[in-house]
C-alpha cells in the first residue's frame, strides 16, 4: 500500500498556487485526490481555467472542482473593503515601458488553454462527500481564501473529525500584504478563515513570515529554463513576473527575489523540515471590519483565554524548499526523456 499522503488542494490559481499544484502532482509522496478552485487572485472562471491548464500541462489524472465565486460575507459591508479596487487588495497600478500593468498574477497562466473540463459537482459538495466517506486520512491544503472549506464545515460539521490535517497558506504575524495588519487569503474571506480555525481540526498556518524566507531569484529562473520542460519553463515565467512585481510593490530583504507562498505550504507535507520555528498558539481572525480586519491574531501568552488551536510557522528552510522544487522538476524531465 502506498504511504503517500492523501491531499486535497483548494486553490485560487494564481501563479504560486500553480507551482503548489505542480509540486503535489509531481511528488510521489503526495496522492492528490482533487483540486478545488475558489475566487481570490482572480475571479472563479480564471482560477478554474488556470487550474485545468496546470493539470493538463502535467498530463495528470486529477479532477478539478469549481468552488465559491465570492467570499462568505466580507463584501456585504461596502465600507469593509473600501480601498479595494481589484481582486488582490494589493496595490498594483504601476505600468512597464510597454504600458502594461505590472501584476503579481496574470489573468491566465503561461500555459496552453485547457481542453480538459472541470467536474460537474460543486467543490463544496465534493469536499463534504469525499471527507465523510474517507477513513480520516485526508489532508486539506487551502492556498487561497478558505471559503470552500468553511462552507463545507457549515454544511456538514462532521467532516471536521474526518480531516487528518489542514495546512493553509495565509496570515501574517509580523509580515502583511493586503493591509497593514492582514494577509490576502485571510483578508479576502476573514469569516471563512475563522470558521476553519475554530473547527477543532489539527491545523498549521504558513504565514508570510515563513514564505518570505523561501524566495526564488533570477539564478533560479535561469536554472529552470535550463531544465526546459513545459512545467519548468512555466515556473520560470511565473518567477520572472513575480520578481518584477515584488521588486516594485513589496521589495524583499534581497532584491530581485520573490516568494512562492503556496508551494511552500504544500511542501510541508513532503518534508516537515521545510517549515521552521513552529509555535502552537491560539489563533483567531479579526472579523470586526475595523483597522485590523482580516488579521490573524496569535495569542502567544502562557495562559490563553481560549484553547490553543493552530501551529504557526515563523520560518522556512529555503535550501530544502529549493531541493524539493528542483528535484521534482528535474526528475520529471528525466522521466519525460526516458519515455
Ligand atoms: C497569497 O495570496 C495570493 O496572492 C497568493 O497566491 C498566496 O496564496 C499570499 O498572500
Ligand atoms: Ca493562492
Amino acid at each position: 500500500m502506498s504511504d503517500a499522503v492523501k491531499v486535497i488542494l483548494d486553490c485560487d490559481t494564481g501563479d504560486d498556487d500553480a507551482v503548489a499544484i505542480m509540486t503535489a502532482v509531481l511528488s510521489e509522496k503526495i496522492d492528490l485526490l482533487g483540486v478545488c478552485t475558489v475566487q481570490g487572485n482572480k475571479g472563479i472562471e480564471y482560477t478554474t481555467e488556470n487550474t485545468l491548464r496546470v493539470i493538463e500541462a502535467l498530463n495528470a489524472d486529477v479532477p478539478v472542482f469549481q468552488g465559491c465565486p465570492g467570499p462568505i460575507a466580507s463584501r456585504l459591508l461596502y465600507s469593509r473593503h473600501g480601498s479595494f479596487s481589484g481582486m488582490t487588495g494589493v496595490k498594483e497600478d504601476v505600468k512597464n515601458e510597454k504600458g502594461e500593468v505590472i501584476s503579481y498574477h496574470t489573468d491566465y497562466l503561461p500555459l496552453p488553454k485547457a481542453t480538459i473540463k472541470k467536474q460537474e459537482k460543486h467543490a463544496v459538495f465534493w469536499l463534504v462527500e469525499t471527507l465523510l466517506a474517507s477513513e480520516g486520512d485526508i489532508c486539506v491544503v487551502p492556498t487561497g481564501p478558505m471559503t470552500n472549506l468553511a462552507m463545507a464545515l457549515r454544511l456538514e460539521p462532521a467532516i471536521a473529525k474526518k480531516i487528518k490535517e489542514v495546512v493553509f497558506m495565509g496570515g501574517g504575524v509580523n509580515v502583511f500584504n493586503s493591509t497593514g495588519a492582514s494577509e490576502f487569503n485571510i483578508w479576502n474571506d476573514p469569516e471563512a478563515a475563522e470558521i476553519v480555525l475554530q473547527a477543532g481540526i489539527p491545523i498549521t498556518m504558513v504565514p508570510l513570515d515563513a514564505t518570505h524566507q523561501a524566495n526564488f531569484d533570477l539564478e533560479d529562473c535561469r536554472r529552470l529554463r535550463e531544465i526546459g520542460t513545459v512545467a519548468a519553463n512555466a515556473v520560470a515565467d511565473i518567477m520572472d513576473t513575480r520578481i518584477e512585481a515584488y521588486d516594485l510593490y513589496q521589495p524583499q530583504a534581497t532584491l530581485h527575489t520573490a516568494p512562492l507562498h503556496d508551494a511552500l505550504a504544500l511542501s510541508y507535507l513532503i518534508d516537515r523540515e521545510v517549515l521552521q520555528d513552529l509555535h502552537f498558539w491560539r489563533v483567531d481572525v479579526d472579523i470586526s471590519g475595523g483597522f485590523a480586519d482580516g488579521a490573524t491574531l496569535c495569542d502567544t501568552r502562557a495562559f490563553t483565554d481560549l484553547p490553543r488551536n493552530c501551529t504557526v510557522a515563523l520560518g522556512a528552510n529555503n535550501e530544502r524548499f529549493h531541493s524539493i522544487i528542483f528535484g521534482l522538476l528535474e526528475r520529471q524531465k528525466r522521466e519525460l526523456e526516458a519515455a
